[in-house]
């Protein structure tokens, strides 16, 4: 594994071998054992978008791992003036030992990769958002104690996160049904191409068909970021899409529910599904001990 840009990359072995290491990683951050693996490394960190949790899981985990992050605002590069990414990629190859980036163009991250020397991270663009359903598998085997053969159900839009689902999903054996409303269900052509070989997905626009049966049901806001424009139409073609008690009624008794957050608190989830299902939290924490895993495998000197 040179580059961590997509899961479609990945093979289920080297995903779970990934999930492995972050359980590892886990237990000794929480027993306070020193795990300075990366001392002296540096990881550029460039974000086009907003974040919360990826750049703090990125920060504070280069630093449990002994390294040194750097946050590089895109506007305050020379990239957001129209630098070539090209010459981004070789310039910052010569300073840094990864790069992490959040921006709107999958093409832009996979020429970082392509033009520089360097390890590259994706840590979210319109298409993909691998990291975090790294965190959401590794969420999902804590909570259920596997992955092969549980129901994974996703309501809502078929953006990043119902892509990245979808391939990771699959990938570790898991039955995929993705279900979103009419127009609102255009994931990736390459994730297609790839679901279709799989005998265990389908994609739907029933919500209560979908979630029937399902170990785990994960939801994301309808109008993603860059999508601010279309949020009242979103709001309507959405409606009905709602992770609620009722729609859970459905689902398995005692079935996990996550959300990469942020969540819009009454639209695509509702306040009492988040503060029953605190899980959600320990998701986000595991962005923290999945992107070591990451980061480890990448730019420590075991390869
Ligand atoms: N889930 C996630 O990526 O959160 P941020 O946008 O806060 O990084
Ligand atoms: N789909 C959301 C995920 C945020 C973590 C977005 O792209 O804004």
């Amino acid at each position: 594994m040179k580059h961590f840009l997509k899961l479609l990359d990945l093979t289920g072995d080297e995903i779970v071998n990934l999930l492995n290491i972050a359980d590892q990683l886990k237990y000794e951050t929480k027993n306070g054992i020193a795990h300075h693996h990366l001392a002296g490394k540096t990881l550029g960190m460039i974000f086009t978008k907003s974040s919360t949790r990826t750049r703090v899981s990125f920060e504070v985990g280069m630093y449990q791992l002994g390294g040194y992050p750097l946050f590089l605002s895109a506007n305050d590069l020379q990239l957001g003036r129209g630098e070539p990414i090209e010459d981004t990629a070789k310039c910052m190859s010569r300073y840094v030992d990864g790069i992490m980036i959040r921006t709107f163009k999958q093409s832009d991250v996979e020429d970082l990769a392509k033009y520089g020397s360097i390890p590259v991270i994706n840590g979210l663009t319109d298409d993909f958002h691998p990291c975090q359903v790294l965190a959401d598998l590794m969420t999902i085997r804590e909570h259920r104690g596997a992955l092969a053969g549980l129901k994974m159900a996703f309501i809502g839009d078929g953006h990043n996160m119902a892509n990245s689902l979808t391939v990771g999903g699959l990938k570790v054996g898991m039955e995929v049904c993705m279900c979103m409303p009419k127009g609102y269900d255009k994931l990736h052509p390459d994730v297609i191409a790839f679901a279709k070989t799989q005998p265990d997905f389908t994609i739907i626009d029933d919500p209560v068909a979908a979630v029937k049966g399902a170990d785990v049901v994960i939801t994301d806001v309808w109008s993603s970021m860059g999508q601010e424009d279309e949020a009242e139409a979103r709001k309507k073609a959405f409606a009905g899409y709602q992770v609620n008690d009722e729609l859970m009624a459905h689902a398995k008794p005692g079935a996990n529910v996550l959300h990469c957050l942020p969540a819009k608190r009454g639209q695509e989830i509702t306040a009492e599904m988040i503060d029953k299902h605190q899980e959600i939290f320990d998701e986000a924490e595991n962005r923290l001990h999945a992107q070591k895993a990451v980061l480890l495998t990448l730019m420590g000197d075991k390869k």
